[in-house]
């Protein structure tokens, strides 16, 4: 897992996102080797995992309507952590956790197997250009990670405004034996993204990607 699937970026942390982040709350939990106790973090609730937040508008609106759930939000970019955390306290969200890492890393060394009921992965980084491709998360590599780390019945659900990406979504998790599933019609649920909303200001349509771990004997 050498290639990064994101660029980092500075990006200017304003007063209020730094002042989240250093709050101890224990919304902020510290990216490590050793392994996260889910249970123990979320008191017993079902486990999502959401790798790329960004701003977390989006992750903060699902969270809120889904209090029965388990949110552990994992991203790179600094200053979207803040406004997470920031708004994740200001709604006094309980079933939010953040972590400021790389969210494969996460997988790979904080998460014990089988212990997610879902992944959400909306509109990750395309990386248009032939020579990045590499750089892309879905990958049969980190698609047999996640699978690894999601309970046989749990799901994964993709988004992305890149047309040939959401065809290598489907062709890389349609050759894993871990996964079933394919594209689906836009959930009404799921709320427009910070990035999507650009994409559709800019004329783009997205595909939903939705595939359920199964069980391989
Ligand atoms: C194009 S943005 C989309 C953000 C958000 N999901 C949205 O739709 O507005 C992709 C995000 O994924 C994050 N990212 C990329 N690779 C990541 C990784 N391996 N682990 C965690 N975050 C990652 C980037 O920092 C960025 O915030």
């Amino acid at each position: 897992m050498t290639v990064r699937t994101y660029l980092p970026r500075r990006g200017r942390v304003s007063k209020r996102q730094a002042a989240a982040i250093g709050d101890t709350d224990g919304l902020l939990l510290p990216a490590s080797d050793d392994l996260l106790d889910l249970g123990e973090v979320f008191g017993g609730l079902p486990v999502l995992l959401e790798i790329g937040f960004g701003t977390g508008s989006a992750t903060i609106t699902m969270a809120a309507t889904a209090p029965g759930l388990g949110i552990l939000a994992v991203d790179v970019h600094t200053p979207g952590i803040g406004d997470l955390l920031f708004r994740a306290r200001e709604k006094r969200l309980t079933n939010i956790r953040a972590i400021a890492g790389d969210g494969l890393v996460v997988a790979d060394q904080m998460l014990p197997e089988s212990a997610l009921a879902g992944i959400r992965t909306f509109f990750p980084d395309p990386w248009p250009k032939a020579r990045h491709r590499k750089r892309r998360l879905v990958t049969p590599a980190n698609a047999a990670l996640l699978a690894s780390r999601t309970k046989v019945g749990g799901f994964w659900h993709l988004a992305t405004d890149w047309q040939p990406y959401a065809e290598q979504m489907q062709e890389v998790l349609d050759a894993s034996r871990q996964w079933t599933g394919g594209v689906i019609p836009r959930p009404t649920d799921r709320p427009i993204t910070r990035y999507e909303a650009t994409a559709i200001r800019e004329h783009r349509s997205s595909t939903d990607l939705w595939y359920q771990r199964t069980k391989v004997s």
